[in-house]
């Protein structure tokens, strides 16, 4: 677009990682678990029920390709979550589950995704809110 600024997209924001956890908010504003749950049962812009089944009664497809998300909230630490969801190939290489909020390393990502993180940094906050809600 002309006169569009190559680099004004929603960057990613830098992480400190410490063992498995990423325990800093990435924006410093609480995530909205509201909007977390509309992110993660999007078909758009999560993806997450792709792979992932978990406590979501209105959604009829859920995935069956990594560990259900029931009781994650219970398992694992807000900040061990958002580094799952922030780049969980720091954990494990092969995994399948994309960086929510990385762009080098993107083989496959379509032109429009080039250069943008999947989820900006307060989308990850509003997701990690919702998953630390999933205790049960
Ligand atoms: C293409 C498949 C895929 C998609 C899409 C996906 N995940 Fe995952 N996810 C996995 C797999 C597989 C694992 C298991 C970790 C591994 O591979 O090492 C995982 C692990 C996790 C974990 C850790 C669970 C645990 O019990 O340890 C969380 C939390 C998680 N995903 C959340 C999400 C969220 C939130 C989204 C959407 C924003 C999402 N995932 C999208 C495949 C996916």
């Amino acid at each position: 677009m002309a006169g569009a600024p190559a680099f004004a997209q929603p960057s990613v924001v830098p992480v400190t990682v410490v063992g498995d956890a990423i325990p800093a908010s990435l924006t410093g504003v609480p995530g909205d678990a509201a909007r977390g749950r509309a992110i993660v049962t999007s078909r758009r812009s999560g993806l997450c029920l792709l792979c992932h089944a978990g406590p979501f009664p209105e959604e009829r497809f859920q995935g069956t390709l990594g560990p259900d998300l029931r009781g994650v909230g219970a398992r694992l630490s807000a900040a061990q979550l958002r580094l799952r969801v922030v780049d969980g190939r720091r954990l494990n290489p092969a995994t399948t589950m994309p960086a929510y909020h990385r762009v080098d390393g993107l083989a496959r990502v379509g032109n429009a995704w080039r250069g943008k993180p999947l989820l900006d940094a307060q989308a990850v906050e509003d997701v990690v809110a919702l998953l630390a809600t999933l205790t049960d």
